[in-house]
């Protein structure tokens, strides 16, 4: 083994070991939310015993902010200036949605089969505008970037995708799709819900020009909180639905400061930023997003397919139907088993349903979304969990 092989692993061991829920599940449900770090609440803590012992230092506050702004913008390589602070994903959608200066009969489009229902409402809200909604199929539950760019024309302000869906879990060839976005001139708008400190995400070279997402999935930190990047040329051509003292650039000025009435925005997608931030959950992911960014998010992206490529062959060697068959371009940090359909509350196959409660007892944490069951895995997983999770499977359908 090299000494650089040695090395990561020794700090995925280390990684692994800072996540005391690990020590009783086999944790493979990051798609709905991870769990925290022993770091990540140490942060946590300290920030709320500043809080309960002496009120807080806004001054350190800001700087906090000020600072996982700068790591955010560092993972996904953007700059600081075009990262906002959101409380959801769908509220970095709805910034971008309400920003846009939409004229009656322009268009955006989206496979909205296949998003989550959160990137499908916000555009459907813009009907009242008149803004045309375009839908295109999914194709063999795939986002088809074909079909989304063959029905771009000259009313086209944005194009939205989710960057992996959340069920059955593929991912989409962003960068494609960028550069056809790129060369017609559209804005593209992803939900990287589940692929944000899971996969290498460079925005740069993906020719993204807007990225939501929340930090309680990938970045292992809190629900309630979430960042929005927006490229800064289009964040200069967006106006916020939304404005406060934060979205207007009044230089260093004090946070009361009351500027003119003739206002401008604050620079890039800090045009977003509102009031009072949610210090907390920014401690929270400050402290994840150091852990991350120390293991390398090529790093990460490398193990985690590495195991669901295992976990995919182990399934399919037993004959069990997995979404997308062979592991392939479209394999991401998600593995789904079983048949499409509707229903999120069980599958539509007894044995599945019966290898849910199954896994379940036996300290498997996964879950179930349109009809299958979903298994997404981030760098705290091991071949050893993957090798558990199949082993049990195995056992289930051998005495089912
Ligand atoms: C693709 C995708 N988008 C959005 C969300 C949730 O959005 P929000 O953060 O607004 O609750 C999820 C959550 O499961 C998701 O998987």
């Amino acid at each position: 083994m090299s000494l650089n092989a040695s090395i990561d692993a020794t700090a995925m061991r280390a990684f692994r070991d800072s996540f005391p829920a690990l020590k009783r599940w086999v944790y493979m449900d990051v798609a709905g939310r991870g769990v925290l770090s022993t770091h990540t609440r140490q942060a946590l803590d300290r920030h709320l015993d500043e809080r309960m012992f002496n009120g807080g230092d806004k001054d350190s506050f800001f700087a906090l902010i000020e600072t996982t702004r700068a790591r955010f913008a560092q993972l996904i390589n953007a700059q600081p200036e075009e990262v906002s602070f959101t409380k959801n994903i769908s509220e970095g959608l709805n910034m971008v949605a309400t920003g846009i200066d939409w004229r009656a009969g322009d268009n955006v489009i989206l496979c909205a089969e296949l998003e989550h229902p959160n990137n499908v409402y916000p555009w459907l809200n813009l009907q009242k505008l008149g803004v045309e909604v375009r839908f295109v199929k999914p194709q063999d539950y795939h986002i088809p970037i074909d079909q989304l760019a063959a029905r771009i024309d000259e009313r086209t302000r944005c194009v939205t995708v989710s960057t992996v869906t959340f069920a059955p879990g593929y991912r989409t060839p962003v960068k494609a799709l960028g550069e056809v976005c790129r060369a017609r001139g559209v804005p593209l708008l992803v939900d990287a819900a589940q692929s944000a400190g899971i996969l290498h995400t460079d925005v740069e070279a993906l020719g993204v020009d807007a990225l939501s997402v929340s930090t309680q999935k990938g970045l292992l930190a809190l629900y309630g909180m979430g960042f929005l990047y927006v490229k800064k040329t289009w964040a200069e051509q967006l106006h916020p639905a939304y404005l406060a003292r934060f979205g207007v650039d009044l230089g260093k000025a004090h946070e009361a400061a009351m500027g003119d009435y003739a206002f401008s925005y604050a620079p890039g997608a800090r045009r977003f930023d509102l009031g009072n931030f949610n210090f907390a959950a920014t401690a929270a992911v400050n402290a994840s997003m150091i852990q991350l960014m120390e293991l390398g998010t090529q790093h990460i992206e490398a193990q985690v397919l590495s195991l669901t490529r295992a976990l995919v062959e182990g399934f399919l060697a037993m004959g069990i139907p997995v979404a997308g068959g062979e592991p392939g371009p479209h394999l991401a940090g998600i593995v789904t088993i079983g048949n499409p359909s509707a229903n999120h509350y069980g599958t539509d196959e007894d044995r599945f349903n019966r290898l849910y409660e199954y896994l379940g007892q036996n300290d498997v944490k996964l879950s179930i979304r349109r009809g299958m069951l979903r298994f997404s895995l981030h760098a705290y997983n091991n071949r050893e969990d993957v090798d558990r999770v199949l082993d049990l499977t195995r056992r289930f359908f051998a005495t089912a």
